[in-house]
């Protein structure tokens, strides 16, 4: 077993879906696992030209890689089937990749109502909270109880046993982690390596962990995150920052280099992924939260120097386009 990881080192929405799909275009990898959160996760994804929108789905489906929905994750099995139909409308071999650990949990009706009742923290409303709440107060729902998920139920860890390389699609971002996050602002499972871990991986495995960041950050939810100003307008406008799964506004503020720093010493990520260079590029202000840097070249300067040395990431690539890490844009440190 080897294994990578990819995580977000924000709040959601870095990117993480695209940089799995890239990674996924080596061919190397045996098995794609989601190993956290449910719908509530939408994933940006262009394959062969179209842009495609995935919420449980991990994107090894993209490449007839099988593809397991982790035990750390709760389901809904309506949007699941709705999901299946819209992929395989776009000529995505689902079935036949689709995988489900029979201890991931599952999303009820029931569920979905209480989201909408709880006290209002900006969740997406899909019953991910009410399902991890079940779960731990153990009176949840399993999976290979539910007769329409049978034909996909997977003991897990006999599943990525062996000679396996396996890739580890996170969802939503570490700075929502409920240990992690500015609680209770947070959504309700794990989201870093340790949850990734989870999912019958064993920790020996662990080759690389990707950590993706945008050049900004955007957050969803009902805590105030975008400060006063223009500039997060434009930000907005240009990198057209509207959730996956919900369609509202994402809120923008500037990247924070202290929070992606503890983030990445608190997961182990050695391969970051700067994700959006292209809407700085073209709003053409660059920053972080505690400095304004003058141009683009700076501003890589500025993060290189930031995240290579002082916390284990090895390389850093830049990236400027919604497909694709761009390989030429890669900068390499000394290790
Ligand atoms: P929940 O995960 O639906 O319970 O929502 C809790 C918080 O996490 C809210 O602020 C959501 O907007 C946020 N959230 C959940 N999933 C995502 C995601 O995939 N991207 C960005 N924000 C998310
Ligand atoms: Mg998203």
């Amino acid at each position: 077993m080897i294994t990578d990881i990819v995580i977000g080192l924000q709040h959601g929405d870095e990117g993480k879906g695209k940089v799995t799909h890239h990674l996924l275009k080596s061919g190397e990898y045996t098995h794609c696992v989601r190993f956290n959160g449910g719908c509530n996760a939408g994933h940006t994804i262009y394959h062969n030209g179209t842009k495609l929108v995935t919420h449980h789905i991990p994107a090894g489906v993209f490449f007839d890689t099988t593809s397991v929905i982790g035990n750390g994750c709760v389901i809904d099995p309506d949007k699941l089937f709705d999901e299946i139909e819209y992929l395989e409308s776009h000529g995505i071999n689902v079935r036949d990749n689709l995988k489900i650990a029979s201890n991931a949990h599952v999303i009820t009706p029931l569920h979905k109502a209480q989201d909408g009742q709880d006290e209002d923290i900006g969740t997406t409303r899909t019953g991910n909270g009410p399902a991890y709440r079940d779960k731990y107060a153990r009176v949840g729902t399993r999976a290979d109880e539910v007769a329409e998920l049978e034909p996909f139920i997977v003991d897990i860890c006999e599943e990525l046993s062996g000679d396996t390389v396996i890739l580890m699609e996170g969802a939503q971002g570490f700075w929502l982690d409920p240990d992690w996050g500015d609680y209770p602002y947070v959504t309700s499972s794990h989201t870093g390596t340790a949850a990734a871990i989870q999912n019958g991986i064993s920790p020996r495995s662990i080759r690389n962990v990707w950590g993706i960041i945008k050049a900004y950050e955007t957050y969803v939810g009902a805590r105030e995150f975008q400060p006063a100003g223009e500039v997060f307008e434009t930000i907005q406008r240009v990198g057209k920052e509207f959730g996956a799964t919900t369609g509202r506004v994402r809120q923008c503020n500037w990247l924070d280099v202290g929070q992606v720093c503890k983030a990445i010493h608190l997961n182990g990520v050695n391969r970051l992924v700067v994700n959006k260079m292209d809407v700085l590029r073209e709003v053409n202000v660059w920053g972080t939260t505690d400095r304004r840097i003058h141009g683009e070249r700076h501003f890589r300067e500025h993060l290189e120097d930031e995240f290579n040395c002082t916390t284990g990431v090895e390389k850093i690539y830049f990236s400027d386009n919604p497909y694709s890490i761009n390989e030429q844009n890669r900068l390499t440190s000394a290790a």
